[in-house]
């Protein structure tokens, strides 16, 4: 070897490494990526909930109780052992427990969101078999734990429930193309590249922007532009977001799972007031935390070892 083919080994040498390197970083993002989709599609595919037609007039007022709810995941021990209290509605109900004691799980099973609870639940007096899922979810609004935020903006974000609303009925009038064509595939990408566009104008004039910016304000979120990608939020501005969503929805029973877990003293007080204000108009309100209590629960309990006390 001639020292000028030696040098030009070397240089072609260094000029390969970083090229492959970056096909290294390709190929397992790829990989990544192969495995994103196909749960992707297991969600698709899954099977839609079994639901039955409303049967009672909209909308309830919220005294809601639990009665004898027993509770235990597959595995595991008791989470949940004949549970059983009253809220009645207009009144706001703190629940305290420590780490893992069950209170998100209370809370789901009363969501109808927990599909191993045991024991009735009861809205104005009627047993919760005698709704429809979604009227029953339409009434008692789950705020979970770990907010979740889709959609390109805080706006659409909040309008979600009405842009899927509004995507319903839509869909209730328009024909059943899929049984004729058996074109399910294209027909769900149809679907999910509409979510946030068809209705979107629908879901405006439903809920101006002035209004959430209005209850945003109300939580100190002045800083939050509607604009704004839900991603980039903070865990407490993301909280109060998703808070945000909820009571605008104007659900009879308001479950919130540690809202103001992520916020500082003033930002948790605004938030406790503004539901404090909705449960004086009505709502019936569960408060899981874990803050110090704030004077404006009607009444508090701990759940311990699967009880109330
Ligand atoms: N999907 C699940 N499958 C099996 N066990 C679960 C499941 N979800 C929760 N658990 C278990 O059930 C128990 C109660 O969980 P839960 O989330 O209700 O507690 P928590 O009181 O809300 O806790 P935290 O204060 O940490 O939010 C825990 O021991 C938890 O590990
Ligand atoms: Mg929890």
């Amino acid at each position: 070897m001639t020292e000028g083919e030696f040098v030009s080994f070397a240089i072609y040498n260094t000029m390969s490494i970083s090229p492959v390197r970056r096909l290294g970083r390709v190929i397992s993002e790829m990989s990544k990526a192969g495995v994103s989709v196909s749960r992707i599609g297991e969600i698709l595919d899954a099977p839609c909930e079994q639901d039955k037609p409303d049967v009672k007039a909209l909308p309830m007022d919220g005294d809601i109780v639990f009665d004898h709810v027993s509770f235990r995941y597959e595995t595991g021990p008791d989470v949940l052992s004949d549970v059983s209290f009253t809220i009645p509605a207009g009144s706001s109900f703190g629940i305290l427990g420590g780490t893992g004691s069950g209170k998100s799980s209370l809370l789901t099973a009363f969501a109808l969101l927990n599909p191993y609870a045991d024991g009735t639940f009861t809205l104005d007096g009627a047993d919760s078999s005698s709704f429809s899922l979604q009227q029953w979810r339409r009434n008692v609004a789950y705020l979970p734990q770990k907010p979740m935020l889709m959609g390109d903006s805080v706006a659409d974000t909040i309008r979600l429930p009405w842009t899927l609303a509004g995507r319903r009925a839509d869909e209730a009038s328009a024909p059943d193309d899929h049984a004729a064509t058996g074109k399910k595939t294209s027909a769900r990408r149809g679907r999910f590249s509409r979510l946030f566009r068809s209705e979107q104008s629908q879901a405006k004039l439903a809920l101006p922007d002035q209004l959430i910016r209005d209850t945003l304000d109300a939580m100190g979120c002045e800083d939050i532009d509607l604009a704004r990608a839900p991603h980039d939020l903070s865990g407490g501005q993301a909280a109060r977001v998703s808070l945000a969503r909820t009571l605008l929805t104007r659900p009879a029973v308001l479950l919130a799972d540690e809202v103001d877990a992520g916020l500082d003293d003033d930002n948790a007080d605004k938030v406790a007031s503004l539901m404090a204000s909705a449960a004086a108009g009505g709502m019936a309100i569960v408060r899981i935390r874990h803050r110090p209590p704030d004077g404006r629960a009607t009444r508090i309990v701990t759940l311990s070892s699967g009880r109330l006390s």
